[in-house]
């Protein structure tokens, strides 16, 4: 099925490679404008030029940003609202969180966070944050979350899951899918005039578990790999998300293959995503007061303003 989203504004981050580049190839086509993040400049360089020979007339453009440093989040919200300025947009349509890490062994990051729950997670939530208004503003703003089946299969410990001890490295990265989870349907909660969606994307053909490890996992994921799809696959569930105007959600905001699916039982409870969402805001200094102002001010239809962070 051919997605038609002509001029409709999607940010898509981890777009350098796998699925997040997948997906930017593939909304350019659809007639989007879309900005791609990635951490390095070469590979948004080449990234943005293999989709552009594809399709020559496409808008896109990439930004800079490492989802691991919170002041990087920050300066990309900020390119963001420069960039579409520039182009002559207000609102964003789409933004969607896909930036993912697998890590064998334990990283801090320079904010003194574990790198999987930082990047994996926090990078999102405020990035989400950051753009809230702008999403807001659109007619049928949505936020796209790429989740993981494996976030059915882990215990969770918010107390110490920005510094766990022991590290297992596979625990680390289905929390931070389960961490996903419990953020959409929260969003969903918090701001009924977007829609957040959890994704998953089953299991794909990437690099990404090879990244981040040179030991056992790096071996595992060379041989589980090839029995992925192509990152192609789960794009279509991205794109009929994006632009279909009535999704229906009563079964939920957790879709594969383009259908609602049930997650676990953990990832619907209302009073871990709170807490979650709270201690999101602690360590990336957002205010939860702030974000129940701007949705009454939006409730009340007056004009919604960056109150973020
Ligand atoms: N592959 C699967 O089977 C599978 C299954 C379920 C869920 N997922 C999820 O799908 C998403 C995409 O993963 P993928 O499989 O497509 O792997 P991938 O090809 O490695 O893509 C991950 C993307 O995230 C970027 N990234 C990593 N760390 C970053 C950081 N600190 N700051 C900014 N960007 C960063 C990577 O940039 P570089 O290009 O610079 O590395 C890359 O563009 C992840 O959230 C992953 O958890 C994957």
């Amino acid at each position: 099925m051919r997605y038609n989203l002509t001029d409709k504004i999607i940010i898509v981050t981890g777009a350098t490679s796998g699925i997040g580049f997948a997906c930017v190839k593939d909304l350019v086509k659809a007639g989007a404008v879309v900005i791609g993040v990635g951490r390095n400049e070469n590979r948004n360089r080449s990234s943005k030029n293999a989709v552009l020979e594809l399709h020559p007339n496409g808008k896109l453009e990439y930004l800079l940003c490492d989802f691991s440093v919170q002041s990087q989040v920050r300066k990309l919200a900020e390119d963001i609202r420069y960039l579409l300025t520039k182009w002559g947009f207000d609102h964003i349509d789409g933004l969607i969180n896909n930036a993912g890490v697998y890590l064998e062994k334990k990283q801090m990051t320079e904010d003194g966070i574990e790198m999987t729950f930082a990047v994996n997670h926090l990078g999102q939530f405020l990035l989400t944050h950051q753009l809230l208004s702008l999403l807001l503003k659109a007619e049928n703003g949505k936020v796209l979350t790429t989740s993981s089946y494996s976030h059915r299969t882990t215990p969770l410990n918010l107390k110490k899951i920005a510094d766990p001890f022991p590290y297992i490295g596979l625990l680390a990265y289905k929390r931070s899918k389960l961490c996903n989870v419990l953020f959409s349907y929260e969003l969903n909660r918090r701001f009924p005039y977007i829609t957040a969606f959890a994704v998953d994307p089953g299991l794909v053909n990437t690099g990404i578990a090879s990244k981040g490890s040179n030991g056992i996992s790096n071996w595992v994921w060379r041989t589980r790999r090839h029995k992925g799809t192509s990152p192609e696959l789960p794009v279509r569930t991205y794109l009929y998300l994006l632009s279909q105007y009535d999704i229906d959600t009563s079964s939920g905001y957790y879709f594969k293959n383009c259908e609602a699916m049930k997650p676990s039982q953990k990832a619907v409870r209302k009073e871990l995503a709170e807490e979650l969402w709270d201690i999101s805001c602690k360590y990336t200094n957002c205010h939860s007061q702030q974000c129940i102002k701007l949705m009454s001010k939006t409730k009340k239809g007056a004009q919604s303003e960056h109150l973020f962070c």
